[in-house]
């Protein structure tokens, strides 16, 4: 027995050591944790329990039989977060450039299948070269699997990709169909083809960085929904983002202790301006609401215009979509609405309930914005919210013109609860370019044409620039003070922690993508 324990432990000795010394030296050297490093980091001390450390590939093309190493590039198990049960796979750089076999797939595939059984998030680490050249189509094969998996795991349980060195080809398609992908800065870059394949088609001199890094990816394209400077705080991230998560499409996320108290929060009553074209910063907004230091911001450099996030409101887990004055008036348009749009719909999988700020002064016009199809992508924040049956409360603080009225969580496409702060303007536009329209021949026959523009537009704002028409009405459900927001939140999301709303059976509905 004594020689077979040894046999035993030499093996899982030398799984540990991956691509070997010199090669973790090289990862380190790059700033770099190695895969095994970022697990244990990222799991609760002493709680991951490895599957698959001795797996080795089948290839015995170019030579490959004569290099075998344990694990074959990934290293696969489950842990706890927190105490939360989590399935991870990190995948380990030392070993072939971390690139994807057969058998490197087949670990993967098995710890996503057991996390879909049990029903817990599984989050990937990823590091790779890509597909492993040696073994062609064997490789691109283990890829489809995962897809194909990450599409079966969507809705069920959470999916997080942390991108922490090279992802490039088709392996980029993971982590796009997780539910975040985060990425850490100047170590890892994704791209569809890198910069040589670029140069050759379209001519084009680009650099990694440019062309796939965090910033990139971050600000341009949205592809990443949170950069993270190092490894370190990237793991930290990640277990961030999933203390606001539940486990799977079934549970809630759990709730933190808390009691309502009788407070008010004054700092909401001075935010708006009396000038109501002066932007304000729609965090504050949000700060004053929610609990203390709670909010976690999501596609923080993407679409500012609008701000999407999670945050804890009496220790229970929302999600938060907020117009942000601060940034082209919080428009909305192509960017800000698919990326509401997203993060709308895992709030739905997940039972996350949504809450709405709005200031909102319409959609944003041009022919940039209508050859992008701002019609199609307009449409899936209204697409969203409507089929969205998480308990939904939306709050007026400003403006809630036109169309954006109706996408940004209106009653009339189902939201729970509407409330007003006396500054809200419900209108179909402001009142300056209402009244341009339907006073237009009263307007160009006056001798004091600006005048009558003036008259005719206070005579506009009197009616519409204020919560009060849609509130009569019953759009809104209450004008509230901003101080009472945050109180009136925990008892309105307090009251509808039970609802249940029955769909029509269907197969499933057709976003407009
Ligand atoms: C096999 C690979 C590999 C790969 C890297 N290695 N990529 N082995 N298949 N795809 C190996 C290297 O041979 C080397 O082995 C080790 O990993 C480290 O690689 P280096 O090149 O020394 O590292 P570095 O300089 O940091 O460059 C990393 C890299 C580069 C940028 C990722 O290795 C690279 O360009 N690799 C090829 C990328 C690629 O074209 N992949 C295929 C993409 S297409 P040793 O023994 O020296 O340590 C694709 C299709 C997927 O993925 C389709 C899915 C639908």
């Amino acid at each position: 027995m004594d020689s077979k324990i040894k046999d035993l432990n030499k093996k899982l000795t030398l799984a540990h050591l991956g691509g070997g010394q010199v090669r973790i030296d090289k990862q380190h050297e790059k700033k770099k944790l190695t895969a095994r490093e970022r697990v244990t980091y990222l799991l609760d001390d002493g709680s991951f329990e490895e599957i698959g450390a001795l797996v080795t590939h089948r290839t015995k093309d170019f030579g490959m039989e004569n290099q075998q190493f344990y694990g074959d590039g990934v290293v696969t198990g489950y842990g706890t977060i927190s105490g939360r049960l989590i399935y991870v796979f990190a995948q380990d750089f030392t070993v072939f450039g971390g690139s994807l076999s057969e058998t490197h797939a087949e670990k993967i595939c098995k710890v996503m299948d057991l996390a879909v059984k049990v029903g817990a998030p599984i989050i990937g680490l990823n590091d790779s070269g890509g597909a492993r050249i040696q073994e062609g189509v064997r490789s691109l094969g283990g890829y489809a699997d995962i897809f194909y998996k990450n599409v079966q795991a969507s809705g069920v349980i959470p999916q997080i990709s942390a991108i922490m060195g090279p992802c490039a080809g088709g392996a980029v398609y993971s982590p796009a169909m997780t539910d975040f992908t985060l990425m850490v800065e100047n170590t890892s870059y994704m791209f569809v083809t890198g910069p040589n394949v670029v140069k050759t088609v379209t001519n084009e001199t680009v650099t990694s960085e440019e062309l796939g890094g965090a910033s990139t990816h971050s600000t341009k394209s949205g592809v990443t929904h949170i950069t993270s400077a190092n490894d370190i705080e990237c793991l930290e991230d990640v277990k961030k983002l999933m203390s606001y998560l539940p486990q799977n499409n079934t549970e809630k996320t759990k709730a933190l202790p808390f009691e309502l108290k009788e407070e008010t929060r004054e700092v909401l009553a001075n935010i708006i301006p009396d000038n109501a074209n002066k932007p304000y910063d729609m965090h504050s907004v949000i700060n004053g609401i929610i609990d203390e230091d709670s909010f976690y911001e999501i596609h923080k450099n993407f679409a500012e215009n609008i701000v999407v996030g999670f945050a804890r409101l009496g220790g229970k887990s929302i999600g938060i979509v907020a117009n942000q004055p601060l940034y082209l008036a919080g428009v909305l348009d192509v960017d800000s609405s698919t990326k509401a749009a997203r993060f709308v719909r895992f709030c739905d999988c997940f039972n996350i309930p949504l809450l709405v700020l709005e200031d909102v002064p319409g959609f944003l016009p041009g022919t940039d914005q209508e050859w992008n199809a701002i019609i199609t992508n307009g449409a899936k924040l209204l697409y969203a919210f409507s089929e969205a049956t998480v308990p939904r409360i939306t709050v007026i603080t400003r403006k809630a013109y036109g169309g954006a009225y109706d996408v940004m969580n209106s009653k009339h496409i189902g939201a729970d609860m509407n409330y007003a702060w006396p500054s809200a303007e419900i209108a179909v536009m402001g009142a300056k370019g209402a009244a341009e329209i339907i006073f237009k021949k009263e307007i160009s026959a006056a001798e004091d044409s600006d005048g009558k523009w003036k008259e005719k537009e206070a005579e506009y704002a009197a009616l519409f620039a204020n919560p009060y028409s849609a509130a009569e009405r019953g759009f809104i459900d209450e004008v509230i003070l901003p101080q009472d927001t945050r109180r009136k939140l925990i008892k309105a999301f307090a009251m509808l922690e039970d609802k249940q709303i029955e769909t029509p059976k269907r197969k499933h509905g057709n976003i407009p993508l």
